[in-house]
This record gives structure tokens, C-alpha cells and sequence, in this order.
């Protein structure tokens, strides 16, 4: 049923803005802003942390949301494996899925680097400048790579909604 096709797309594309919008409001707004406060590393990691923790309370659920969606406008080609790698359409959703997949083990590293245990160190200022140094560039550099993957889906979504 057409509606429901529309209902499912916009679901997916709520759940798209949710996921993107809020990845790149932290990128690019929130995360430059942190940085211009006059406190120390280890507060700001701390709220980056608290901010990244109720973030995620809605970007799990919409990222959830956004696979499940996704398998459902795909199911057609998925059940025809045929169609996935002779066509032009299925060879990009592929690719789509592939990123999903990068994005999944991108995001699930960002939460292991950042586990309660780390944060109770970073609390209790166990952690020495050094330390403290590679787990921001390691957080930063997962972080950009998270962005940047789900950005690139957004490319792929494009290139399956003209039939390139
Ligand atoms: C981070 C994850 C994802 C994001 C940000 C995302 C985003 C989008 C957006 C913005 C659209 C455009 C809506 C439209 O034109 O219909 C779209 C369409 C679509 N997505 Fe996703 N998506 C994600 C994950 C997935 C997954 C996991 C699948 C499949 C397993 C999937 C399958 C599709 C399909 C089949 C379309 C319809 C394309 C068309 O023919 O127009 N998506 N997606």
C-alpha cells in the first residue's frame, strides 16, 4: 500500500535526522564550543560524556529504528540476492549496508572507549595528562569517523532514491 510505503519512509527519514542531525550538531556545534570553555580537559571530557550519554538514549533507538525500516523498503531486493548484485540499485544498497555495518562497529568502539569504569577514573582524576590526551584523540577520531560514515550513507541513500 502506497501510505503505507510513505509511512515507513518517513519513519526512516525521522529516524535519519534524529541519527545525523544530532551527530553533526555535536561535531560541528557543540564539541567546538566545549572547547572555548576555560575548564579543565577532564570536565569537558566529563560533560562531553554526559552530553553523548542522553544523546544516545534517543540515537540507539532511532539508529534501531533506521536498520529495521531499512530492511523493510529493502526487503524486495534483499529475498532476491539476484537483483542485489546485477543491478546498479542493488550493488548501491549493498554499499549502503556495508557503511551501516562500518557505522555499527564505528559506534559500538565509541562506547566501549568510553565505558563507565573510564568515566569513574576520569571523575576521580586517576588519569594521567597523557592518558587523558590519547583517550580524547581516540574518542575524537572514532567520533569523526561515526559522522563521517553517516553522512556517506545519506550519498548512498540519494544515489538509490534518483535510480542511478
Ligand atoms: C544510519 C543508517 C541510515 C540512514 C541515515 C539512512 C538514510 C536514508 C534516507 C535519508 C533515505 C531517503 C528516503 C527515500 O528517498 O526513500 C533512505 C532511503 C532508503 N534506505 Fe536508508 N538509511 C539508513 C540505513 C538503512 C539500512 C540499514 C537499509 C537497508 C538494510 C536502508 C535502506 C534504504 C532503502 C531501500 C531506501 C529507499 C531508497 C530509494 O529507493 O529511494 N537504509 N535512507
Amino acid at each position: 500500500m502506497a501510505i503505507e510505503q510513505a509511512v515507513i519512509t518517513w519513519i526512516h527519514l525521522v529516524a535519519s535526522a534524529i541519527w545525523v542531525g544530532g551527530s553533526l550538531f555535536i561535531a560541528m556545534v557543540f564539541a567546538p564550543v566545549l572547547k572555548t570553555m576555560s575548564s579543565s580537559v577532564e570536565d569537558r571530557l566529563q560533560i562531553m560524556i554526559k552530553v553523548g550519554r542522553r544523546f544516545n538514549k534517543v540515537a540507539v533507538p532511532s539508529l534501531v529504528i533506521l536498520i529495521a525500516t531499512g530492511i523493510f523498503n529493502a526487503h524486495q531486493m534483499l529475498i532476491r540476492p539476484d537483483f542485489l548484485f546485477s543491478t546498479s540499485y542493488g550493488v548501491l544498497l549493498v554499499i549502503k549496508i556495508i557503511f551501516v555495518v562500518g557505522l555499527l562497529a564505528a559506534f559500538g568502539v565509541h562506547v566501549r572507549i568510553i565505558r563507565r569504569d573510564v568515566e569513574q577514573k576520569i571523575t576521580a582524576k586517576q588519569l594521567s595528562d597523557s592518558q587523558i590526551t590519547k583517550l580524547r584523540t581516540k574518542i575524537i577520531i572514532v567520533g569523526q569517523v561515526t559522522v563521517i560514515l553517516s553522512v556517506a550513507i545519506l550519498f548512498m541513500a540519494a544515489l538509490l532514491d534518483a535510480g542511478i
